[in-house]
C-alpha cells in the first residue's frame, strides 16, 4: 500500500498509510458538504450584485465610467451578475488559498479550529470556488448571447461560448490577454483541485507535488482582476483593498516556505538536499519575501496601476467596442 508522509505540527513528520477505500474522502460526499458553503457564496454574490446595481443606478459605478453605455442596470444585469460572481469567486479563492497555506505551514496548532475541520473547509471552499469561477464566465457568455440579438441562435450561442470559454477567441482590447489569463485559472483549477479525489491512484506524493501548483491559479485570478476589472480600473479604494488583500496571502506563503510542516521540505544543508533542489527552495523563499516587500511598496506608494477617473460624460447609446473597457 502507498505510504504517505503527513505533517506533525510540533514534532517530526509521521509516516502514515494512505486511507483505506472505506474511509477515503469521496467527491460526492464533499459536494454534499459544500452545500452550506455554496449557499453562503450565493448570498455574498447576491449582496455584491445589489451593490453593483445600486452603484450603476446612482451614477457612481466605475464600470459605467469606463463603459458609459452600461448605465442601465436592468439591461446589463447579466454583466453585473458576472462581475458579482467574479468577486465572490475571488473572495472564495482567497479563503481557500489561505486555508491551504495554513494547513501546509506550521501554524495550525495555534488555531482554534482542528486540523480536520480546516482540511474539510479547505476542500469545500475550493469546490465552491470552481463553481463560482464557472458561473462568472457563464454569465459573461450569457450577456454576449443576449447582446447579439440581431444574429441567429446558433451564431449567438457559439459566439458567446467561444468568447468566454475558448482561449484566444476573444479578440478585442485588454480582453485578448485578460480572458485567456482568467481561463488559464479556471482550466488549471479544475484538475489541480479534483486530483485530490483520485490521489490513491496517482500516489499522494505526485498529488502533493501537482497540488502545490494551485498557487498559480490564484496568481492568475488576481492578475486577471487587476487587468480587467472595471470596478478596480481606477486608482481608488477598491483597487487598494484588492492589493492589500494579497499581503496576508504573501506573508502566509513566505511563512509556509520558511517553516514548512514537512521536514522533507525544509531548506537544510545543500549537501543533504542536493544543490539544485536547495537552490530552487532558496529561490522560492527569496521570491516570496520580494513579493511581500513589493506589495507593501505598492500599497504605501499608491503606485498600483490604477488610472485616473475621467470627468462624467453624457452616455453614448451605441457601443462600438462592447464588453471591452479599452
Ligand atoms: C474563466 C474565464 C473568465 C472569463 C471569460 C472572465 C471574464 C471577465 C470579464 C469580461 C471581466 C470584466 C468585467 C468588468 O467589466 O469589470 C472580468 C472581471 C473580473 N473577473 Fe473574470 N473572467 C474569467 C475568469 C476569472 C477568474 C478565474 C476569476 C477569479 C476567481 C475572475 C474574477 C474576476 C473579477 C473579480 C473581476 C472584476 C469584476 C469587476 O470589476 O467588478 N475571473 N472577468
Amino acid at each position: 500500500m502507498q505510504q504517505e508522509m503527513t505533517p506533525d505540527n510540533d514534532g517530526p513528520p509521521v509516516r502514515e498509510a494512505a486511507a483505506p477505500a472505506a474511509t477515503r474522502v469521496r467527491l460526492r460526499a464533499d459536494l454534499r458538504a459544500a452545500l452550506p458553503d455554496a449557499a453562503a457564496a450565493v448570498g455574498v454574490t447576491a449582496a455584491v450584485f445589489a451593490f453593483l446595481w445600486s452603484r450603476v443606478a446612482s451614477g457612481d459605478s466605475a464600470t459605467v465610467a469606463v463603459m458609459p453605455f452600461m448605465d442601465d442596470p436592468a439591461t446589463y444585469w447579466m454583466y453585473l451578475l458576472s462581475q458579482a460572481f467574479g468577486w465572490s469567486g475571488l473572495l472564495w479563492a482567497w479563503g481557500t488559498v489561505m486555508l491551504g497555506l495554513l494547513l501546509s505551514g506550521r501554524l495550525t496548532g495555534r488555531l482554534a479550529a482542528s486540523r480536520a475541520a480546516l482540511e474539510r473547509w479547505h476542500r469545500t471552499t475550493s469546490l465552491t470556488t470552481m463553481a463560482l469561477m464557472f458561473a462568472h464566465a457563464l454569465m459573461f457568455a450569457a450577456e454576449l448571447v443576449r447582446y447579439e440579438a440581431g444574429l441567429g441562435w446558433a451564431e449567438r450561442l457559439w459566439g458567446g461560448f467561444a468568447d468566454a470559454f475558448v482561449p484566444g477567441w476573444y479578440d478585442s482590447g485588454t480582453g485578448e490577454l485578460a480572458i485567456p489569463i482568467g481561463l488559464g485559472a479556471l482550466y488549471l483549477a479544475v484538475p489541480l483541485g479534483l486530483l485530490f479525489y483520485v490521489r490513491h491512484r496517482i500516489g499522494p506524493a505526485t498529488w502533493r507535488r501537482l497540488h502545490r501548483c494551485v498557487i498559480v491559479v490564484y496568481v492568475l485570478s488576481v492578475w486577471h482582476t487587476l487587468l480587467y476589472g472595471t470596478n478596480v480600473w481606477y486608482g481608488e479604494w477598491p483597487r487598494t483593498v484588492l492589493w492589500l488583500l494579497q499581503l496576508p496571502v504573501a506573508v502566509l506563503l513566505l511563512a509556509r516556505l520558511w517553516r514548512p510542516a514537512r521536514r522533507s521540505e525544509r531548506l537544510g544543508a545543500p549537501r543533504r538536499t542536493g544543490a539544485l533542489a536547495w537552490a530552487l527552495r532558496g529561490a522560492g523563499r527569496v521570491v516570496a519575501a520580494a513579493v511581500v516587500v513589493g506589495l507593501v511598496a505598492v500599497v504605501v506608494s499608491g503606485h498600483d496601476g490604477g488610472r485616473e477617473r475621467p470627468k462624467p460624460q453624457p452616455p453614448s447609446s451605441a457601443p462600438d467596442d462592447h464588453h471591452d473597457p479599452e
